[in-house]
């Protein structure tokens, strides 16, 4: 529907039409950037699930592929669900899915290029005595989905988790191979978290405490540490935490019990969900992907045609500042859409002030900004706002003694249409500052069928340092990350009058008891290009 296009990014991941969910076996090889997804060929909503496949040179712009698998074998019929690779020393790449089987089983299965030496791996064989794992006793048929890309453990043999669960806890299951085809359920679970349900697509990894570089999913050792990554079926958000990892006994232990696994930390608080690491070996990166979804209709869904978008690939490190998070940042090479770049420094924001910012195209941006307030007007203050919740605390307009400053992005020229995205402080009564980080989707789009929430967590903002964020910003998507990654929102808005050139940005300072001044460097942002592999285009 062509009314609606301007909804489709300019620089995300997104299919030509139909529906879309996670991002599957992430891999780098022979020079190609390879993303697989989950697809429906036959419409914009969830069903037929197939595996997409794109292959790039720098994660930004793609070529689409042929499907790489297709549900056409009794233990895959009803869809070729979640799953991630594993890339052998020898080189060999081995694909691990779910299966929904012909009686509604979820399975996992083990697939294959035909032929490693093709950089585009365009042909998946699936191995002909699939499944290779069924539900063990005491985990329901449904309850048993998404193998993780697998390590070596001590005695040699690769592990690779899944997530089930018991009642109402979350389980990550283990299994053990030597060949990948026949394995073997280690007794105990490798970790589990009571309340927290189904966990789908559980993603493990260590990170290094010491080093900037990625780490291969084997390694372990002094310095590392190693993160549990869990997404929620019953609440729909992907939960993180920081941890050991004991590879004798199996067992990963969150550093702090009370932010464990589904309870603490989220990957992201916008709208995002099963999200996937890999390491890529070029880069000696860990990067992330993550599934957008949509928060309108199903038949907003339908007219449109189109359903869900990629994030940007986050690069991953350990916060070595605060050592209680990690930090997700774009990668680098979304840098090279930037062109014009307009910069705004030291502009005062006093109490209560809107300053409309000349951009240019305010569609698809980059934004680095950075908030300063006067710290001695915070250290004289009383107690104020205690308790703040970005979600139920009343959103962008509600003003308080330090907060909500920041930016205005997708906004038309008379604010009818918005998304703000903000800091906000509240100083408990033992003088401590804590500092939220929010994004406002009450009054992002006139459209009706629209869910409009307002998202947000804390986050740590040491001393000395300024408040910082960074927005992608493309048509109906902003990303926004505070504080260098700490804390992470992902915006899905669905404007229809901040559109084109009507789209605009804004400073805003809504505190009541501070000035600010900000620093603001943009850029707009290129199209990536993202098109069909021009198989058998033989013009020279
Ligand atoms: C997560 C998920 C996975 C499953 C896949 C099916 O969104 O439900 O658990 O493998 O999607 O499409």
């Amino acid at each position: 529907n062509a009314m609606l296009s301007w909804q489709r990014t300019g620089f995300h991941f997104q299919p030509p039409k139909n529906w879309m969910n996670d991002p599957n076996g992430p891999l780098y090889h022979l020079g190609w950037y390879h993303l697989f997804y989950q697809y429906n060929p036959d419409g914009a909503i969830w069903g037929n699930i197939t595996w997409g496949h794109a292959i790039s040179k720098d994660l930004i712009n793609w070529f689409h592929l042929p499907f790489a698998m297709v549900p056409d074998q009794w233990y895959d019929i009803n869809g070729v669900w979640s799953g991630s690779a594993t890339i052998l020393p020898d080189g060999r790449i081995i694909m691990l899915y779910t299966g929904d089987t012909d009686e509604l089983v979820q399975v996992q299965n083990l697939a294959y290029p035909a032929n490693l030496s093709d950089p585009l791996l365009i042909d998946w064989i699936k191995y002909p005595n699939n499944p290779v794992m069924v539900p063990p006793p005491g985990i329901g048929t449904t309850d048993f989905r998404d193998p993780t890309t697998a390590w070596v453990g001590p005695n040699g043999k690769w592990r690779v988790a899944i997530g089930a669960k018991v009642n109402k806890t979350g389980i990550t299951l283990v299994y053990e191979t030597k060949n990948f085809t026949s394995y073997e359920l280690l007794e105990e679970v490798m970790h589990a978290v009571p309340g927290t349900g189904m966990w789908e697509c559980v993603d493990f990894y260590p990170v290094s405490t010491t080093e900037p570089n990625g780490l291969d999913t084997s390694v372990n050792g002094p310095g590392i540490k190693h993160v549990l990554k869990s997404s929620l079926d019953d609440d729909k958000h992907d939960y993180y935490a920081l941890g050991t990892y004991d590879p004798i006994s199996n067992k990963w232990t969150p550093d702090d019990p009370e932010l464990d696994v589904g309870i603490g930390l989220r990957l992201d608080y916008g709208k995002y969900y099963a999200s996937k690491t890999f390491y890529d070996q070029n880069t000696q990166r860990r990067l992330l992907w993550g599934w957008i979804g949509e928060t309108d209709s199903e038949a907003a869904d339908i007219l449109k045609g189109w359903s869900s978008v990629q994030t940007i690939p986050r690069e991953v490190v350990f916060d070595k500042k605060t050592g209680t998070n990690i930090l997700q940042w774009p990668i680098k090479e979304v840098e090279k859409l930037r062109s014009k770049s307009t910069s705004y420094q030291k502009v005062i924001l006093e109490p209560g002030s809107l300053v409309p910012l000349d951009v240019g195209l305010a569609t698809q941006l980059d934004i680095l900004a950075t908030f300063d307030i006067d710290t001695l007007s915070l250290e004289s203050s009383l107690e104020a706002d205690v308790g703040y919740n970005c979600t139920t605390s009343g959103g962008s307009s509600s003003r308080g003694v330090f907060g909500p400053f920041g930016l205005v992005v997708l906004a038309d020229e008379s604010l009818t249409e918005q998304t703000p995205v903000y800091f906000y402080i509240a100083k408990g009564t033992d003088g401590v500052a804590n500092t939220y980080f929010c994004a406002d989707q009450s009054k992002s789009s006139t459209a009706p069928d629209v869910t409009k929430l307002i998202y947000g967590s804390s986050v740590p903002v040491l001393h000395g340092e300024s408040f910082s964020m960074r927005l992608l910003v493309d048509h109906s998507i902003v990303e926004s990350f505070a504080q260098g990654g700490r804390t992470v929102i992902t915006s899905r808005v669905y404007p229809t009058k901040a559109i084109y050139s009507a789209a605009k940005v804004f400073l805003f300072n809504n505190a009541t008891g501070v000035t600010v001044t900000a620093n603001v460097n943009a850029w707009n942002m290129d199209s990536a290009h993202i098109d069909y592999f021009p198989f058998g285009n033989n013009d020279s």
